[in-house]
């Protein structure tokens, strides 16, 4: 990241997306490896490999990037490389690895981003109850430091966890990623131990590494009322609360948004997954907020006996292959908003992109106007809040690659580089070639 007043243009990926050798060297199983493998959860059986063949292909990626000028780099850091069942000594060829992706960033002149925890728990953790264990957030406490110590010399920017909503309620309470559980009192204690585990990994991470910066990267929204009535604007108060407050306000505020709290203790179960000390652990000072935006949502209220009593209406805008709404100027509401109510903080846009029905057409480049539009009126809408005086330091697309987008699998192309999966060719797609020259016109860090 750099200081107030530049800005660093990347692109954004994560290990299990992109690298396939889901066993070489070492590697443990994971939690999507498993998902994964379990019929019925990912679109046309699709696993984690081959995916972008990226743990061979690393050196020629990281000479795409340079040849589109990205000035940074978010990558994940795969846990079960590391600690192949999650707990004790680490596996050298696992570290060797991201030593070498890293030290070929700098080399470069492409700056690392580094993010320890995006959704590859070690499955042997997951036996053990995964992020509805309290114990995990020793686990990770551990993983973070062995990591901090290998890399801590070479990566100054670090990310705790990936979007912890998704981590808890998607994979907890909704069950549409892994491990793919249907629990809310579950989701809850997940959502909890994955903040102590980002505040207990800050804690670790000031102790070891003298010269650095370390954040968080959530997954927030725009929570909008369908129509004018009270139900629905307090529904769209709720969506806030579940999606967006319960998050940053115990790692800003150190404490949890009682709205929401009585929700939950009014639909689920009473909350009583927080000890003493664990909001002064949660609300550690960090040095950024990385922000994931894709979509607002536009919801009415519904008396269905749910968690959150409502459900989504779909706004009469364009929608990009995900059937996501795209509403650019979404993105400036949200980062006001952050700016007004969190403050004091530096924003990172972590992740931006959407998915296309791109196709291979025999030439050169794979045309992809829709998401030239979409990455551009989203870059407007960054540089409009950055002109409103919010404190925003870079942005990163999603992604650089097509990948394995979780369980729709290969058939969401998010990429700003095409990839034909049974030859591993990259083309870039026109929005490659728009992103390059846009950053090019930026002029470097600005
Ligand atoms: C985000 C994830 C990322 C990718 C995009 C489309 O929620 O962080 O891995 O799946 O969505």
């Amino acid at each position: 990241m750099t200081d107030r007043g530049g800005f660093v243009w990347g692109a954004a990926t994560a290990a299990f997306q992109i690298e396939g050798a889901t066993t070489a060297d070492g590697r443990g199983e994971s939690i999507w490896d498993r998902f994964a493998a379990t019929d019925g959860k990912v679109a046309l059986g699709d696993t984690g490999d081959p995916a972008c063949e990226h743990y061979y292909r690393w050196r020629d990626d990281l000479d795409l990037m340079r040849s589109l000028g990205l000035q940074g780099y978010r990558f994940s850091i795969s846990w079960p490389r590391i600690q192949p069942t999650g707990r004790g000594a680490a596996n050298r060829r696992g570290l060797d690895f991201y030593r070498g992706l890293v030290e070929g960033m700098l080399e470069r002149g492409i700056a690392p981003l580094a993010t320890l925890y995006h959704w590859d728990l070690p499955q042997a953790l997951q036996d053990e109850g995964g992020w509805a264990s309290r114990d995990v957030v020793e686990r990770f406490t551990e993983y973070a430091a062995i990591v901090f110590d290998e890399l801590g010399d070479l990566v100054s920017d670090w990310i705790t966890h990936n979007e912890p909503w998704v981590t808890a309620f998607l994979g907890y309470a909704f069950g549409s990623k892994a491990p793919g559980l249907r629990d809310w009192p579950s989701a809850l204690r997940a959502a909890h131990h994955s903040l102590l585990a980002h505040g207990a990994a800050v804690r670790a991470f000031r102790e070891r590494v003298a010269d650095g910066r370390i954040g968080i990267t959530l997954d927030l929204t725009v929570a909008k009322p369908a129509g004018p009535s009270a139900e629905d604007a307090a529904a769209a108060r709720r969506l806030d609360g579940h999606h967006n407050r319960w998050f940053l306000d115990p790692i800003f505020r150190g404490s949890y948004p009682a709205d929401t709290v009585e929700l939950y203790e009014s639909r689920v179960d009473p909350f009583d997954a927080v000890q003493d000390g664990d909001l002064e652990l949660i609300s550690e000072r960090i040095d950024f907020l990385g922000v994931n935006f894709y979509r607002p949502n536009l919801v009415r209220s519904v008396d269905d006996g749910s968690v959150l009593g409502l459900e989504e209406v779909d706004p009469d805008v364009e929608h990009t292959a995900m059937g996501w709404p795209i509403v650019p100027s979404a993105l400036t509401e949200l980062l006001e908003r952050l700016g007004r109510d969190y403050g004091d903080v530096p924003f990172v846009i972590t992740e931006n992109g959407a998915a296309f029905d791109d196709a291979l057409d025999g030439t050169d480049v794979v045309e992809d106007d829709r998401r030239v539009a979409y990455l551009r009126g989203h870059i407007d809408a960054v540089e409009r809040a950055r002109e409103l005086g919010v404190d925003v330091r870079g942005y990163y697309v999603w992604s650089l690659l097509d990948n394995f987008e979780w369980e729709h699998g290969y058939a969401k192309r998010f990429g700003i580089v095409f990839v034909d999966f049974p030859t591993q060719r990259r083309i870039p797609k026109r929005s490659a070639l728009w992103y390059r020259d846009r950053i090019a016109a930026a002029g470097g860090g600005g």
